[in-house]
């Protein structure tokens, strides 16, 4: 559980610290009788639908959909997030890949009044946030064929700021269509609703004047959003009309990063609020200034890019990610590729590249920003630094000769490109930035197949929008779910309790289980599992829910994924009878009822993933 102190008083706005930002957002909400819960893992558990965690919202889904919150109705937390869909906008002042959402949430309890009238008194309050209320703007939801002009929110948004005794409190009140103030459902249908969004504005003249109805959300905006209510009120159907949903949610979202860098910019020692020119990220650039006799005003993109990069590899390791060439491991590893080609691009030695990689990750793991909230990061640091810079030396060698290679040639073409995969494994994607940033165009011809790939994965990436991560929960996937806990106690039952779950992965195929054993499975062992869960299948098994403290829980035999925090209460899952049970799991669900629904299942493929590490690939049978 975070630790959450008595609200830290701070009049001065200038003072605070990311630390600082997460207990007094966590504590406010606590005092209005919000559980903090811990933050998920940036590794989605058991939702096929997308990559990483992209939003505070996305690991509550079943919650949001009405299954009850062992916690309650009124939730707090930071949330990891991830966003790889702009991870080629990386290096203007905006975009980040990781980042943290401070998020209040109400299921089925309290609504648009006490959400908006919150969020006021946590911007503006000063033992809060103390900003200046005259810079706060609004929008909200101006109404279309599918739901209505949200008013309601109109309206008591105009109460609040006429209380508060702003100038011209109509006038701070925008209203736009869907593209900008509604939020999901991701698939066909689900939970969505409008929300209202706050802006602070950061411009020097008359904000009245300025260019808010063009761009409120634009990156050159004065106009910087800090935070988004969602309202969940309404269900979109199959037949695509909107009905009102029985239970109303919240789900909020504010920007721990703008929050900073707004802060900063209060200071009035810089021109705009800038997310990397905080404690977040300056122990890195400073050292990128050090080492390269560059000055971050000089060469702000590439570190940025650096940064940036650092900090979400370490995260992404963190939870579990290493580089490969595939999903998640394969955004690590671009991202690892990128920063070497940035620290290329400030003219350092290429000969120190690990040994650079290897101090920014070290001073990252350990900046004071972090180390309260996420201790483990400082903890682990040296299988991180091991992980990036195991990537690093891979990939330094194939850039060092790329990039000397490419410098030979006046323009790129898809020749060229094709020749320095093949020779060096120089990357296509590198070779087609390297040609646009000198304005020319690589012709992906030569390499269809390769393209294919790449576009795919981008693919697969841009569907992780921001907007609209409500997972779509399949009866499949709620099948596989249950599998999962049975593979993994038929694991456990054939090959001894040192087996562990160490990751999982569901599609509408089949299901992926990592878990540690040293060997490779026999003939037999798997033959023995496989019938193992199916006998529990054909027993048609109940499977049933209990919420309970965590320790009852774990003293009861339930079985924990060791990289997930839990709160301090907890779902379990349990397969079978309370006295006589097969598997017994921490878990959020969903679940079938009776195992009878999973239907038969085979194992059709094993393999070796790390030192340690199997493994098996499930699906239902024929
Ligand atoms: N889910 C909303 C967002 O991420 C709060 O902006």
């Amino acid at each position: 559980m975070i630790p959450v102190a008595n609200p830290v008083v701070c009049y001065n706005p200038r003072m605070i610290t990311a630390q600082e930002l997460r207990h007094k957002f966590l504590s406010f909400f606590e005092l209005r009788e919000h559980a903090v819960i811990p933050s998920a893992s940036l590794v989605p558990d058991n939702d096929p639908t997308t990559l990483f965690i992209t939003a505070g919202m996305h690991p509550l889904v079943p919650y949001l959909l009405g299954q009850p919150h062992p916690e309650g109705t009124r939730l707090v937390d930071v949330q990891k997030c991830i966003r790889t869909v702009d991870i080629d906008e990386v290096g203007d002042r905006t975009h980040l890949t990781f980042f943290e959402m401070l998020g209040n949430w109400s299921l089925g309890d309290y609504f648009k009044k006490e959400a908006i009238t919150w969020s006021w008194e946590f911007l503006t309050a000063a033992e809060y946030m103390g900003l200046d209320k005259e810079k706060l703007f609004v929008t909200v939801f101006e109404g279309d064929a599918d739901a209505p002009r949200d008013e309601e929110s109109a309206t008591i948004w105009l109460e609040v700021l006429t209380q508060a005794g702003v100038s011209n409190p109509e006038k701070r009140i925008y209203y736009y269509p869907k593209s900008e103030n509604w939020w999901g459902p991701a698939g066909i249908t689900g939970p969505c609703g409008p929300d209202t969004e706050i802006f602070y504005y950061t411009g020097n003249g008359d904000p009245f004047a300025d260019d808010f109805n063009d761009e409120p959300a634009n990156d050159v905006s004065d106009f910087v959003e800090v935070w988004n209510n969602v309202f969940m009120q309404f269900n979109k159907t199959a037949d695509a009309s909107y009905e009102p949903l029985k239970k109303n949610n919240v789900d909020t979202g504010l920007g721990l990063e703008r929050m900073l860098a707004i802060f900063n910019w209060i200071q009035g020692e810089l021109p705009e609020p800038d997310a990397y020119q905080t404690e977040l990220f300056m122990p890195v650039i400073r050292i990128l200034e050090e080492i390269s006799d560059h000055t971050y005003q000089s060469h702000t993109r590439s570190m940025r890019i650096i940064a940036d990069h650092v900090r979400a590899g370490i995260f992404m390791v963190q939870d579990g990610v290493t580089p490969s060439n595939k999903e998640r491991g394969y955004v690590l590893r671009r991202l690892i590729r990128r920063a070497v080609r940035e620290l290329f691009k400030l003219g350092l030695d290429d000969t120190q590249y690990s040994a650079i990689m290897a101090r920014l990750v070290n001073e990252q793991c350990s900046n004071p920003a972090y180390v309260l909230q996420y201790p483990e990061l400082d903890a682990n640091r040296e299988s991180i630094v091991s992980t990036i810079v195991d990537e690093v030396e891979k990939f330094s060698k194939a850039l060092r000769k790329g990039l000397r290679e490419i410098e030979k040639y006046d323009s790129l073409d898809g020749q060229i490109a094709f020749d320095l995969y093949q020779t060096y494994g120089f990357p296509i994607e590198m070779t087609q930035e390297i040609a646009e940033e000198r304005g020319e165009k690589v012709n992906p011809a030569r390499f269809e197949d390769e393209f294919a790939r790449h576009q795919n994965l981008s693919r697969e990436q841009s569907g992780q929008t921001f907007k609209g991560g409500l997972a779509d929960h399949s009866e499949a996937a709620t099948r596989y779910h249950t599998a999962t806990h049975l593979l993994h106690a038929a694991l456990r039952h054939v090959l001894g309790d040192h087996v562990h779950q160490e990751g999982s992965n569901i599609t509408a195929e089949r299901l992926r289980f990592d878990f540690s054993h040293d060997s490779a499975l026999t003939e037999d062992q798997l033959q023995q599992v496989e019938a193992w869960i199916n006998e529990q299948i054909e027993k048609d098994w109940p499977v049933y829910k209990e919420v309970l403290p965590k320790d009852e829980a774990l003293a009861s035999g339930a079985l924990a994924f060791f990289k997930e925090k839990y709160p301090d209460t907890v779902s379990v899952y349990t397969v079978g009878e309370k006295n006589n049970w097969v598997s017994r799991e921490l878990c959020g669900g969903p679940h079938v009822e009776h195992t009878g629904e999973i239907g038969l299942i085979e194992i059709f493929k094993q393999k070796s993933v790390s030192a340690g590490v199997r493994r098996v690939y499930l699906r239902f049978k024929n």
